[in-house]
């Protein structure tokens, strides 16, 4: 879910729905707003107004039916956890007294019994959320200080929550909360601005404060004070947000996702940027892990989620390539419930473009609770993940909007490929030639993404012949086949579309049941120079396929000849080292993906039932 809280001198709805158009991204299910308003009377009282849908809806019914002014405010865009998307289960949530309201982001688990003791008090409970509990309880424990009745009310709390509330009878405050959900503060003149991110308020000030766990903010025009959730002063970081508003806008293109497809030639040079000495070897400053801890490493474990997972696996072929230190790779959210073998000797990477997944936060807390070192690979300055990992390496992507992740991939793919170099430098393994030689070809990445990028017409046109197929498989081998899987998840994600990705020499025992006349399969072939016998058993593969009736689309090497005859459609991609693949060999596959959902009518930024952050478990 997204949250926003405003005060100031500004009318709070306009800063609010702003911010929230900006934070739809983290669920669209159903959206609303409340603000402080002032009678003729001098009496001062809430006004909220919530819908189920898009922001969209809400924004039509607000030019609809107006709401009194107001210069304090909050509002929230949720992804259904508790009770379905309808008008009542949207936030903000009320007490009886209609005299606090609360935004909420996160799971309370202890809500029914909260709920049942709520009721047995006499309240009227009218929606089936577990924020709804929050909004009576901070109803009963206000006593003229809405901070403390805040605190009071978290100690109460086990689960996940951010929470934002506002109260009549405290004009100009907004309180918040935060427990393993995001939050941060936005410090302006004479304003200031609470959001689940710094995007909700870029347009006003780049000036951050991050919050930190159990600790509750008060903001008022000219102050922010923030405390513990016993009351204690808390410690804070203020940071400076190195992007500004335009980042986080469409600039000229139809869809986020576009814009951020376009934009992975920088991306990926801004993730090089200042990594790679003029001595070809790799510094990594920020790093925080020293390079005798890295040489002591025995075992690196990754964990990650969603496409994010992706990077994470090819980052164990490298890793294990490079530097002959055995590697796992796991989805995080499995992580910890099979009581993983972990200790000082084993590195964990949590990869998260957001920073904020609950499934991969956890995960990364049981791997620092068994004493593992634990490096977080990130987009998101001020995120959990890395404030709670030993060391992080920020992938400079820029704000990523689309829920489908595109630019964010292909940095952490590079950030993946600087460890896995950095570690193979330090440990000075007998690869030592080829990992200069690989840092050289990294520095080619942009400009190879940039010509893949050049050449996507065909992929376009290929993309909406396929609008009306039922299935789409993807094929790959060594570092293809996560790609694949890849490719697959883009096209579940965006079209809606029956897709899997497989590992091209397992298609034998299993899939290659499925194939059948005319079905569009995707083939990521391997370089026909070093690991040739790769090329050859996956040119294999495809004839196996062709034979039984399949339609093939292969993405191959410029000068891979040994391909053409079976290649139904042919997608040309730059010579790279093996390993590297990826960073050129995706491209094809976000942009067949976007292509297709648009043919198909799809929203590509916001498909349906996903949110980009995922803050519960
Ligand atoms: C969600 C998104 C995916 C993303 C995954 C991991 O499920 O819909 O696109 O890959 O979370 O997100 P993270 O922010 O941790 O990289």
């Amino acid at each position: 879910c997204g949250i926003v809280g405003y005060v100031g001198s500004s009318t709070a709805l306009d800063v609010v729905i702003a911010g929230l158009q900006r934070l739809e991204y983290r669920g669209y299910d159903s959206a609303g707003v409340a603000v402080q308003t002032r009678g003729a009377d001098g009496q001062w009282s809430l006004a909220t107004d919530k819908r189920a849908g898009k922001l969209a809806n809400l924004e039509k019914s607000l030019a609809e039916v107006p709401l009194p002014g107001g210069t304090t405010g909050i509002g929230h865009t949720r992804w259904a956890t508790h009770g379905g998307p309808t008008d009542a289960n949207a936030h903000p949530h009320l007490d009886d007294t209609e005299r606090v309201a609360v935004v909420h982001n996160g799971i309370i688990e202890n809500f029914a019994q909260l709920r049942a003791e709520i009721a047995e008090r006499g309240h009227t409970l009218r929606s089936e959320t577990d924020t709804e509990v929050v909004a009576h309880l901070l109803g009963e424990a206000y006593e003229g200080d809405l901070a403390e009745a805040m605190r009071v009310v978290c100690r109460q709390l086990d689960g996940a929550f951010t929470l934002v509330a506002v109260h009549a009878d405290a004009p100009d405050v907004v309180v918040g909360a935060r427990r393993n959900s995001p939050l941060v503060v936005g410090r302006g003149e004479g304003e200031n601005f609470l959001a689940s991110d710094v995007a909700a308020f870029i347009a006003y000030t780049r000036e951050a404060i991050e919050l930190g766990q159990d600790q509750v903010v008060e903001l008022r025009r000219d102050g922010v004070t923030v405390t513990n959730f016993d009351g204690s002063p808390a410690e804070v970081r203020e940071y400076h947000v190195d992007w500004d508003a335009s980042a986080a806008e469409k600039g000229g293109y139809d869809y986020f996702m576009l814009k951020e497809i376009a934009e992975q030639p920088k991306a990926v040079a801004d993730t090089l940027l200042g990594r790679i000495g003029t001595d070809g070897r790799l510094t990594l400053d920020e790093l925080r892990i020293s390079d005798a801890d890295l040489r002591t490493v025995d075992k690196v474990v990754i964990v990650a989620c969603g496409t994010a997972f992706h990077a994470g696996m090819i980052a164990k072929y490298a890793i294990e390539h490079w530097t002959r230190v055995p590697c796992e790779v796991e989805v995080a959210s499995e992580f910890r419930y099979r009581d993983p073998i972990l200790d000082d000797r084993t590195l964990v990477i949590a990869i998260s473009q957001s920073g904020e997944t609950m499934d991969t936060l956890m995960a990364l807390r049981h791997a620092r609770e068994q004493g593992a070192k634990v490096l977080a690979i990130c987009n998101t300055n001020g995120s959990t993940i890395p404030r709670e990992s030993d060391a992080v390496l920020y992938t400079h992507a820029g704000p990523e909007v689309a829920v489908a992740s595109t630019k964010a991939f292909l940095t952490q793919l590079v950030a993946c490929y600087l460890v896995a170099l950095y570690l193979g430098q330090v440990r000075g393994t007998k690869w030592g030639d080829e990992i200069s030689a690989v840092i050289r070809e990294l520095g080619d990445a942009p400009k190879q993404v940039e010509q893949v990028l050049e050449t996507m017409e065909p992929v376009r046109e290929l993309a909406r012949s396929l609008a009306d197929a039922k299935s789409v498989l993807f094929l790959g081998r060594h570092v293809g086949f996560p790609v694949a899987l890849e490719g697959a998840l883009k096209l579940k994600e965006l079209a809606y579309m029956h897709a899997e990705g497989f590992a091209a020499g397992e298609l034998k025992h299993g899939p290659i049941a499925l194939i059948e006349d005319g079905l569009p399969v995707v083939v990521v072939v391997p370089s026909p120079r070093g690991r040739s016998i790769l090329h050859d058993k996956i040119v294999s593969n495809i004839q196996e396929i062709r034979a039984r009736g399949a339609r093939t689309i292969v993405i191959a090497e410029e000068g891979d000849e040994a391909v053409v005859p079976y290649a139904d459609h042919l997608i040309r991609i730059p010579a790279t080292p093996t390993l590297l693949q990826p960073l050129v060999s995706t491209v094809p596959l976000q942009v067949f993906a976007c292509e297709l959902a648009t043919a198909k009518g799809h929203e590509v930024d916001q498909p349906r039932n996903l949110a980009k952050s995922v803050t519960v478990e």
